[in-house]
């Protein structure tokens, strides 16, 4: 069943095209460019009512709510809030009926996420959830739900789950301001044809698996490494250094580039490998002169780029070309290169890949 891979992990990352064509076709009617997010619940009136709306997740599914703040807040001007589930309801969150609470979660049955859920539904929050399992806890407490079609995810570490989780955040941020009349049907349809073309660059990823399992091999025997990113990508920074922990039991850090100056960059000599996400755009710049401090210290750099082939950063650092999109689905792409990275790592190293030591696919108790 694991269809000629060699792990689950390794298959479930080959199927994030599919899944995400999956989870778009459930939504989108693409000859019509429109949305179709019935299930959700969302009216015109709900939009107007709502001041603030509250993102909560756990792990992976945390790092989705991360890049989603910055959709909504970007693209439907409504001041967003993300936090964990294992803190949410201790902090006293201020939810109201004029509070939207947004939980996302693959499993729809993580047990602070559920916690989170309850304190939203005691408190006459607008309750709403993204989930890829149907009719689990989360869905059907929830007074809306937003499915992603991402089919059952064996390995226990996220990876088509959290690309469609990205997808249906999307989508959502995109429903919300159309029906707040932010966006025109032009715009609407510029998105969904950037959300068309986002499973061929993905498969351009895949096909490059073999330069990823070269750069696994050379730094297989390391024990730390930095991940680094800005805007968009600072979330995908977290989300490459989790995955890197969690199956290959590598110690790494994900970081905002941007902070590297105000500690971190302490740690950065010659045996210390940084994997930096370089997109296009107003934080370019910004992110070659991180590079360039690191490489100043002796730090080996493994450059994620987005855009031309023929771009090369500098000789001695590795560069990884990753497809360019539009600007919201940076992301997406990115992501899957360190999946690949992360994976080829972790089985090179021996370790159960698909069944890290430690870990439950689903954590339904606190
Ligand atoms: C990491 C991973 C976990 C889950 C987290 C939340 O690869 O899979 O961090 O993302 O346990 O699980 P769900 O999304 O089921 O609520």
């Amino acid at each position: 069943e694991k269809a000629g891979y060699k792990h689950f992990m390794q298959k479930e990352i080959f199927e994030q095209p599919r899944a995400i064509i999956d989870t778009l076709r459930s939504v989108v009617d693409l000859n019509q460019e429109r949305l179709r997010l019935s299930d959700l619940n969302i009216s015109q009136d709900l939009v107007k009512t709502v001041k603030r709306i509250h993102l909560v997740a756990c792990g992976t599914s945390y790092h989705a709510c991360l890049v989603a703040k910055y959709l909504l807040e970007q693209l439907c001007h409504v001041p967003v809030d993300v936090d964990l589930g294992s803190e949410f309801r201790y902090r006293g969150p201020l939810l109201n009926s004029n509070s939207l609470l947004l939980v996302v979660s693959q499993s729809g049955e993580t047990a602070d996420t559920r916690a989170a859920l309850k304190e939203g539904l005691e408190r006459g929050a607008h309750c709403r959830a993204v989930v890829n399992v149907v009719g689990s806890t989360l869905a059907r407490m929830a007074h809306g739900v937003l499915y992603t079609h991402a089919g059952p995810e064996i390995g226990v570490a996220s990876t088509k789950t959290f690309t469609t989780q990205l997808v249906a955040l999307y989508l959502f941020a995109l429903h919300w301001a159309h029906l707040s009349g932010r966006i025109q049907p032009r715009q609407l349809s510029y998105h969904i044809q950037g959300l068309r073309e986002l499973p061929g660059k993905i498969e351009e990823v895949l096909s490059a698996e073999q330069t990823l399992r070269e750069w696994a091999r050379r730094f297989m025997d390391r024990e730390h490494f930095l991940y680094l990113g800005r805007g968009l990508l600072y979330p995908i920074a977290l989300e490459g250094a989790l995955k890197m922990k969690e199956i290959s039991y590598i110690h790494a850090e994900g970081y905002a580039a941007g902070e590297m100056k105000h500690g971190p960059i302490a740690l950065v000599d010659e045996k210390m490998p940084v994997v930096a996400l370089i997109q296009k755009g107003p934080l370019y710049e910004k992110m070659l002169s991180n590079v360039q401090e690191v490489k100043a210290r002796g730090g080996k750099v493994l450059a994620f780029v987005e855009g031309d082939r023929d771009v090369r950063l500098d000789d001695d650092v590795l560069q990884f070309c990753v497809p360019q999109t539009a600007p919201w689905l940076a992301p997406i792409v990115f992501t899957v290169p360190l999946q690949l990275l992360a994976y080829h790592m972790a089985d090179l190293r021996g370790t159960d890949v698909d069944q890290p030591r430690n870990l439950a696919k689903s954590v339904t108790v606190e």
